[in-house]
């Protein structure tokens, strides 16, 4: 497993929805190969459903396949190579103690977790399962209606390497990179 305390962090703004899709597009290129989990967090409307269908779009996904699956919890979508599992955790919110960890269980997240697929989850700071061994997490703010900024953390073997890829790449895209 990877040592959590091992990560690198790319910061980039986006001011549009196409722009963070771009970022998330730009992401799928230079993750890890195998099992991989993507944990999304930020408010309400912060842009992970956007930012879920860029990274779709990036492994080979056909995207009309990606809406919001916060009534479902857990939709699979066959891409390039590897199936995307897309997971929304934000009705755990509403419960606590044994009824999370019940709903939590009934999602079915921890049977993918850690196989060959890749697996973004929306809110993922309700997610309550042992730490993925490998993992990039990004932090969505809300900087105004169109600007937002995204803290990408990876926590992946050889993640100082994979965030200097994606910082070029990003950069090469006309993406604006802080830090
Ligand atoms: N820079 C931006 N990036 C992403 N979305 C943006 C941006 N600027 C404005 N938006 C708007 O913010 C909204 C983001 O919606 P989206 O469903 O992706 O958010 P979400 O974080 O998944 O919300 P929820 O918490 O309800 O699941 C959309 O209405 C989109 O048009
Ligand atoms: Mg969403």
């Amino acid at each position: 497993m990877t040592d959590p305390d091992e990560q690198a962090v790319v910061t980039v703004a986006t001011a549009s929805v196409a722009e963070t899709e771009a970022v998330a597009e730009t992401l799928a290129r230079v993750l890890p190969a195998g099992g991989v989990t993507v944990g999304l967090s930020g408010p309400l409307g912060a842009g992970k459903t956007s930012f879920t269908r860029g990274l779709a779009a990036g492994l080979g996904v056909d995207t009309s396949l990606v809406a919001s699956p916060t009534f479902l919890y857990l939709t699979d979508y066959p891409g390039r190579g590897r199936i995307v599992h897309h997971a929304d955790l934000y009705r755990l919110l509403e419960l606590s103690g044994a009824d999370a960890a019940a709903a939590y269980e009934s999602i079915g997240l921890s049977a993918v977790l850690d196989g060959d697929s890749v697996c973004v989850v929306e809110w993922w700071d309700h997610y309550q399962g042992p730490a993925p061994a490998a993992l990039v997490r990004v932090e969505f703010t809300i900087e105004n209606a169109e600007h937002r900024r995204l803290f990408v953390v990876f926590q992946t073997s050889d993640c100082e390497r994979a965030a200097e890829t994606f910082r070029a790449e990003l950069l090469a895209s006309g993406l604006t990179t802080a830090g």
